[in-house]
């Protein structure tokens, strides 16, 4: 038996194996077998069913100092904005109109934003459509925290691990932040009953097959309900600047060996692959991938919430970015459909 076909009957592979399969990603017939076996998984669990998430980038202040991000802290070139509480009410509404029926608010690390004040927020949404799932992202809190926003009606929250590695996390966050607070926080997520969204970006400066094989075994070990996975892009104002971009042929192949390893996972196939190929999005789709996330933002600040260089949909109006991505998915043959779209633990 070779490695994929250990991959798809047991769902998982050793460390060893993985860094082994990650090697083949250029090789067209491992890729194919590998994208045929998820996209079979994905439909049998999901139809050819795509669940949208209107995206609100609420805030771009940010006290974290991540060495790739072009929000982090020490940006002094960053033109800082953060919505009010009106101005994403006003988006939610726009976004319901348009079908929408997830919400998610994300942002940098904002202090503005206490928990009195995201708690409100969330509350004020949730009473408003009752009937709409709300994502958090807003990075590390204390179980407490958490709890709160749970409380108040927040059902899912994103955190992308950003590698399970301890020299790489090293490599990639200040000091003053760590890998095992990341950890604690995903664990805390889960086990308070949030659907938990980790993940990591795919070509990170520094980054070797073995560090992706430990994301893997990591996302295996957590059993997320969401797993977000995108090519790294510079951002020209970061140290990162004269790195190159991740690959999209890996995040690709990738997605689709998370397809595999966790069959019910909800995979969306991220603007940063449609930022570096004007496809990505559809590759995606056709790799494994069943979500995506159009940006429903005002358009004053898209451009503010720059993480990454010539990021997609900056000019775009809600509507257009609904539009198009539903055309697109058609192209590709798959149904955007106005769903909360939860996670599936069975099959139905
Ligand atoms: N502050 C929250 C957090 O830390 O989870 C949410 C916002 S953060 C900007 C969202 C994600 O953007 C990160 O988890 C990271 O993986 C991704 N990101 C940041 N800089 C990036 C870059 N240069 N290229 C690709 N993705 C990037
Ligand atoms: Fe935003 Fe195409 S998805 S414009």
């Amino acid at each position: 038996m070779d490695i994929i076909d250990k991959l798809i009957q047991t769902h998982t592979l050793t460390g060893q194996e993985f860094t082994e399969l990650i090697g083949m990603y250029e090789d067209q017939e491992a890729a194919e077998r590998l994208s045929a076996e998820a996209l079979r998984i994905r439909k049998e669990i999901y139809g050819n069913k795509v669940f949208v998430r209107g995206l609100i980038e609420f805030t771009n202040y940010c006290k974290n100092d991540c060495l790739y991000c072009g929000i982090r802290r020490s940006n002094q070139n960053s033109s800082r904005y953060r919505l009010t509480k009106e101005e994403i009410l006003e988006c939610c509404d726009h976004g319901f109109e348009l079908g929408y029926r997830t919400f998610v608010l994300q942002g940098g690390e904002d202090p503005w934003y206490t928990d009195d004040r995201m708690t409100d927020l969330v509350s004020t949404i949730k009473q408003r459509y009752p009937d709409c799932a709300l994502t958090l992202s807003i990075g590390e809190k204390s179980f407490e925290s958490y709890q709160r926003f749970k409380e108040a009606g927040a059902d899912r929250y994103l955190l992308r691990h950003e590698t399970a590695s301890e020299t790489l996390y090293r490599k990639l966050h200040p000091e003053s932040m760590s890998l095992k607070n990341r950890i604690r926080c995903l664990y805390d997520l889960k086990e308070l009953g949030y659907q938990t969204g980790a993940g990591f970006m795919v070509g990170a400066p520094f980054q070797t097959r073995e560090d992706i094989a430990q994301d893997l075994l990591f996302l295996k070990e957590l059993e997320p309900q969401m797993v977000g996975i995108g090519p790294f892009i510079p951002h020209h104002d970061t140290v990162f600047a004269d790195r190159p971009a991740g690959s999209v042929k890996l995040t690709i192949f990738l997605l689709s060996v998370i397809r595999i390893m966790l069959p019910h996972v909800l995979l969306p196939a991220t603007t940063a692959l449609g930022t570096l190929d004007p496809i990505g999005r559809e590759k995606g789709m056709k790799a494994g991938a069943n979500v995506v996330m159009p940006n429903l933002s005002p358009v004053k600040n898209r451009k503010q919430y720059e993480l990454y260089d010539n990021k997609i949909c900056t000019g775009e109006e809600a509507a257009e970015c609904r539009d198009c991505l539903s055309r697109r998915m058609e192209t590709a043959g798959f149904q955007v459909v106005s769903d909360r779209g939860d996670f599936q633990a069975e099959t139905p």
